[in-house]
Order: structure tokens, then sequence, then C-alpha cells
């Protein structure tokens, strides 16, 4: 494949990861099967008119979906060029708490306003990936109350916005090819709201770094250098604070006592998560880990790289089968080569 042909407007159009947060979500991860690539290729290639046939019947849903896909996934998928930083997710085994790799190769992130919007698209893309693909996780996200994670904390408040929005979450010139493309971490945490509710709110606003009710941050006096957003502030040599872009959604059930966050964070490079989770599991010269984590356990975790849309419109060709080795002539022992008939 060449990416020559397609226009750079068309290369440099984003999935809709800018969006604003939404009420709801569903999130799944998909594996593909041995033989699966082509109808995996056919939906992709599809999924805007999808969205477009499920989203226009729900007038102000806003229904979108971002599609992500995987290290392994890519070379099974597509000749040709591949996302300069694109790679397994490579997992966090700090000495009290780990961040497990799980498997993925495709991750869609459906978002609307509406969760019957969410469903009805996922239902079509498991439709187009029976018997090609398995759904290894599906998670329904809701927005609960001001936008606040099962902990009760509100969540997103300090995302990058506007320009410094697309800068941080977006590819540009560093890698033209995917311009406009992103990277995206998966991980769903599950907390542990029983010992998390026996902590005083002054304790949990210690955990996290802002006050619970009003969200204001604490002075830097005053936050503990263990709490969450003093482990994520994330301070380069030079000065510059570097962010991700994250779009969290709680998630549970009360019949397992499951009590979650499905931590989703795009950005221009995987590197700054990564960073980012080095210091909440291994530690840094400040903390020996995030306190967090204490009460907030990963169980999965993938990354992904997702695309530009104009990619997924006009797909690169696939990649073309391993050649076949020449089986090596067989001696027959009488001397000849041993060849049967020529086909
Ligand atoms: C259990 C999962 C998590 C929960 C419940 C959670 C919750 C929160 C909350 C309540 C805040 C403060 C408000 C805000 O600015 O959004 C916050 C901030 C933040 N979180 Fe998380 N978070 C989780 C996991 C993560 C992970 C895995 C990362 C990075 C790899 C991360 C990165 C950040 C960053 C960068 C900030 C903003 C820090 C700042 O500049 O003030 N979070 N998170």
């Amino acid at each position: 494949m060449s990416v020559g042909p397609r226009t750079l407007s068309i290369m440099s159009e984003a999935q809709q990861i800018l969006d604003p947060l939404t009420r709801a979500a569903r999130f799944l991860v998909v594996t593909i099967d041995d033989g699966g690539e082509s109808s995996v290729r056919e939906l992709l290639a599809d999924l805007s008119g999808l969205r477009r046939s499920v989203g226009f019947r729900v007038p102000g849903a806003d229904l979108s979906c971002v599609t992500g896909i995987g290290s392994a996934a890519w070379d099974r998928l597509f000749a040709g060029p591949r996302p300069a930083e694109l790679h397994e997710f490579p997992g966090f085994a700090g000495p009290r708490h780990q961040a497990p790799t799980t498997p993925g190769d495709l991750l869609f992130h459906i978002k609307a306003e509406a969760q019957d919007a969410c469903f009805e698209l996922a239902m079509a893309i498991g439709e187009r990936l029976r018997g090609a693909a398995t759904i290894v996780d599906e998670t329904v996200g809701f927005r609960y109350f001001e936008q606040r994670d099962l902990l009760g904390f509100v969540d997103g408040t300090e995302n990058p916005e506007g320009a410094f929005a697309a800068s941080t979450a977006l590819i540009g010139a560093e890698d033209a090819a995917f311009a406009g493309g992103s990277y995206v971490v998966v991980q769903k945490y599950l907390h542990d709201l029983e010992a998390w509710n026996a902590l005083p709110v002054s304790e949990q606003e210690r955990v996290i770094g802002r006050s619970k009710l009003g969200d204001y941050e604490m002075s830097d006096a005053e936050k503990p250098l263990n709490s969450h957003v003093a482990v994520n502030t994330l301070i380069d040599p030079d000065g510059t604070q570097r962010q991700i872009l994250r779009a969290n959604m709680p998630f549970g059930s009360v019949r397992e006592s499951e009590f979650g966050t499905y931590y989703i964070a795009y950005a221009a490079t995987p590197s700054v998560t990564e960073r980012m989770l080095e210091r909440m599991f291994l530690g840094s010269d400040e903390a020996a880990y995030d306190r967090i984590l204490d009460f907030s356990t990963p169980i999965t975790g993938t990354l992904f790289f997702t695309p530009p849309a104009g990619f997924l419109d006009d797909l690169p060709d696939p990649p073309t089968a391993p050649a076949v080795p020449e089986p090596a002539p067989a001696s027959s022992g009488d001397g000849s080569l041993g060849i049967g008939t020529l086909k």
C-alpha cells in the first residue's frame, strides 16, 4: 500500500476523540479469530456508515465510535507503514500493585447521550464480527452525577481543553502519515468501596489531592506527594507539564458487588501515559506508589492506536500472505527427484 493518494486533509481528520464526555458509553475490546481478518477489514471500512445509520435515528444523541487497533492486529490487517510508537501495553509490576497486560486487537469506544444508541451500534458491530472475532470485554459506562467516579470524586476536571486538547491527544507532524491519530490506553479498575467508604472524607481527599464536594485542588503544601493528582502531575525537565486526554466512565454491578472506573486516555504519544503509570505503580523519588491503588485494582490493560478517520474510510491493502516455502525436492532413492504430477 502507498499512503500517497490520500489527501493530507483526510489523513489529519481525527476520529471523535476530542468530543466532550457523554452520558453513556459502551466499550468493546475484541480479539480477531484466525482467518477473521478480512471480515474485520470490511467492518472497519463500513463503520462510519453504521454509525450514521444508528445515530441519525436518535437525534441529539451525538453518537460516536472511536476505533482502536492493537499492535499485533495491525500487521494482520494492513500492509505498509505502521504508526511509529504502536506496541503492546507493557504492564507494570510494582512491589505492592500491578497493572496487567490483557489481550485486545480492536477497541470500540462507543459514546452517546443515550444508552440505546450505544447499544444499537454495539449490536451492529457484534453482528458483523460474528465468526470472525471474539468480544473479550464489554463494559457499559454511565455518567454518575456531576461526572463523578464511584469513589465520589469529580473525574476529568484537569483535562486539557481546546487547542491544547488537540495537541495533547493527536499526532501531528512527528508521524505525518498518521497525523490526526492517537494512542489510547484502557484499563478496567475495580474499587474496594468498603475500604474506601471506611475512610473519612478528609482522608479520601488526601488520597485524590482535591476536595470531594467542590472539586478544588489542594495547595502544594497540603497535597500529599502520594496523592493521585500529585503522582500524575508530570513535569518534563524543561518545566513543561505533560498531559493526556481522559474519558473515564464509571461502571458496575450491584449483584456482583462490582464498582469500577473504566480508565481510557488518549495521547499523541503513549510514552506520556506510560510514564504516569510507571509513577503510579513503580513509584518515583517523591512517592512509593499512587495511594489510589490501595482502593483501585486494574484487571485489564491494553494499548491501541486510533487511526485518523480517513484511514478507516480508505483502508490500506491487506498484508500479502506470507510466501509458502517450496517443498524441498524429495529423493526417491532411485536417483530420480521423485516428482509425481505437475499441476
Ligand atoms: C481508578 C482509576 C482512576 C480514577 C478513579 C481516577 C480519578 C481521578 C480524579 C478524581 C482526578 C482529579 C480530577 C481530574 O483532574 O480529573 C484525576 C486526575 C488525573 N488522573 Fe486519574 N483516575 C484513575 C486512573 C488514572 C490513571 C491510570 C492515570 C494515568 C495513567 C490517571 C491520570 C490522571 C491525570 C493526568 C489527572 C490530572 C492530574 C492534574 O493535572 O491535576 N488517572 N483522576
